[in-house]
This record gives C-alpha cells, structure tokens and sequence, in this order.
C-alpha cells in the first residue's frame, strides 16, 4: 500500500519528525516562515495530510480554491490556538482539523506569570539599565516596582489557561481572583465570576487576557476596556494579539493612563509596533506561552498522534470541527 503524504510546515521535534517518517511519505518545509496562501493551496492539493502551526493561513477562499482538486483530508495543528485556520470552511470541505490543547497549559500560565512579574518589578527596564552599564548602586527609591502578593487578579477567559494562571495567583501569591467569561464557570478554588468584562477591568490589579482567539474575541479589548482600568493597573496579553486593540493599548500606556502592559502576542506577529518598542513601562516576548523543550515535544506528538489516528480511521481525539 502506498504512505499517504505528510508535509509538516516548520522543524519540530526529531523524535516526532521520525515517527512520521515511519508511517508517512513525510516532507518538512526548510522555510521558518508561514505559508502564504499561494503555498497553502499548494499543499492542499499535494498532500494528504499537513501539520501546520500559527503562521499558516488556510482561510475558506483558499480551500474554496482548491475544489476538486483538494487532496488533504486532516491538518493536525500544532498549537491550542487555530485562528489561522477557518475550521467551518475545512469541515465544509472534508478537512478535520486538531489541535494541542492541555499539554501546554502550564508552560504558558507560567509565562503570564513571568509577564506579570516583570512588569510589577520593572525587571525589562532594569535589565536593559545593567547591560548599558548605567546602574548607579542600590538606592532606597530607585527602580520601585508594584507589590503582587495580596492584590487583585483579573482573569479574561477563564478557560484552561485562565484557571492555571488563576491557581498560581491564589495558592502562590494569596491574591483575590476575579474574572469574566461568557459562560458561566465554576472553579475549584476560590474566585469570582464578574457580570462585565469592564467590572474585571476595573476591580483588577493586573488584568491577564487568556481567551482564545478568532472572530468572536477579536477586538475585545478596546479602548473602552482600557479606559476601565485603574491608573496603577497592569494589563498582560497571552492569547492572541488581534484581542486587544493595539494602538488604543499603546495610547493608554503612553499617557499613563494605566501602569504598564506584559505582552507576549501581537496583532501582526512579528511585527511589533515601533511605538510600543519605545515604551519602558511594558515587557515583550516573542510568543513565548509554549515554549519549552517539553511542552513544543508533547505539542508535536499530539499533532502527530491526531493524524494517526485519522490515518487509522479513528476520531482523532483532539478533533475541534
Ligand atoms: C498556541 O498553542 O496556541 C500557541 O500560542 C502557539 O501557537
């Protein structure tokens, strides 16, 4: 029987590339950029199954344009967050699509967690005085950051990762937990469920967004949001970039209108605005949430293992259309 074809769209982990390479005709793009349409459509015409990741955009003009001559049946996403794939428009088509959820939960609350630190404790602005050689000495008031134990966290999203970041801020920092979310949702430890988004804004110390992304969510944070916050607030971004209205967000920062900003996503990834380049009072990741050796290898074989089990003529299990 002839491998069916496999392309996976960017380097990941070895022991995952070589098990595709056992069962499948595997080819992996040399390129560390997204695909762009022209490409995307190649694919779907040349392979029977493709694992790509953020940065390639199957949109539902592309798979229209495919038609007849569509050939790839899964794309087994490698990331929780699959904004960049229209999944009505592939299902539409035939195309079952996966994702990575829960094998990077920890790894990205811990970088909220980063983030928010961070940026209470000035510690981008303070790395950057000790590498131009300009730190003075210690001194009573230089560099005063915000206090994070005891205060009040907002949580935007409460979903996986909104609980463990949630959980880290009430058992590690004996902080108040308050959050919105569009369902109802209860925890399993103590927090409290807002009527509005702007009542968490307002009440929150730091405010961390962990919603998914995608049409529903987009612009959520906006100016209006914004404007709810306390002048000494602090705003962190995990989710996706197109949550928050950047330029409202840069305007709020420069004006000082609120505190300071964490930010881990973009709105066009990865450019990263000049304007929120220049501002001391925030810190910036390259997208960072998943990132570590384990969790980008447990990323990898879940991918890998959805479209197996596809292969198999299984559900795959972390089917999401
Ligand atoms: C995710 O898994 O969604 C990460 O943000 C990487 O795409």
């Amino acid at each position: 029987m002839t491998q069916k074809k496999l392309l996976i769209t960017r380097h990941i982990a070895e022991p995952v590339i070589e098990q595709a390479r056992a069962r499948f005709d595997t080819v992996v793009r040399e390129s560390g950029d997204g695909m762009d349409e022209a490409e995307v459509l190649a694919a779907l015409t040349a392979y029977d199954a493709i694992l790509p990741t953020l940065g390639d955009r199957f949109t539902a003009e592309t798979f229209a344009r495919a038609g007849a001559g569509l050939r790839c049946k899964v794309l087994g996403n490698f990331g929780v967050g699959y904004n960049h794939i229209d999944a009505a428009a592939a299902a539409a088509h035939g195309v079952v699509v996966t994702n990575t959820p829960d094998v990077l939960t920890d790894a990205t609350a811990d970088i909220g967690w980063t983030l928010i630190l961070a940026t209470a404790r000035r510690a981008g602005e303070g790395e950057r005085m000790v590498r131009a050689g300009q730190w003075g000495g210690f001194g009573p008031k230089s560099m005063l950051g915000t206090h994070v134990t005891g205060k009040t966290l907002g949580i935007v999203g409460m979903g996986r990762i909104g609980q463990a970041v949630a959980r880290r801020g009430h058992f590690g920092f004996g902080m108040d937990v308050v959050f919105y979310n569009r369902s109802a949702k209860q925890t399993d430890f103590p927090a409290r469920q807002l009527a509005s988004l702007n009542d968490v804004m307002s009440a929150a110390d730091f405010v961390v967004v962990t919603t998914p992304g995608g049409k529903e969510t987009t612009g959520l944070i906006g100016a209006d949001a914004l404007a709810a916050m306390k002048p000494s607030g602090i705003f962190v971004n995990i989710s996706r970039g197109e949550v928050v209205d950047e330029p409202a967000l840069i305007s709020a920062l420069a004006e000082g209108r609120i505190a300071g900003a964490g930010l881990d996503v973009y709105e066009k990834e990865p450019h990263v605005p000049e304007a929120l380049r220049a501002l001391e009072n925030c810190v910036l990741l390259p997208h960072l949430g998943s990132a570590t050796v384990e969790t980008r290898q447990a990323m990898g074989q879940m991918a890998l293992d959805n479209i197996i089990a596809w292969d198999e003529g299984r559900d795959p299990p972390q089917r999401v259309n």
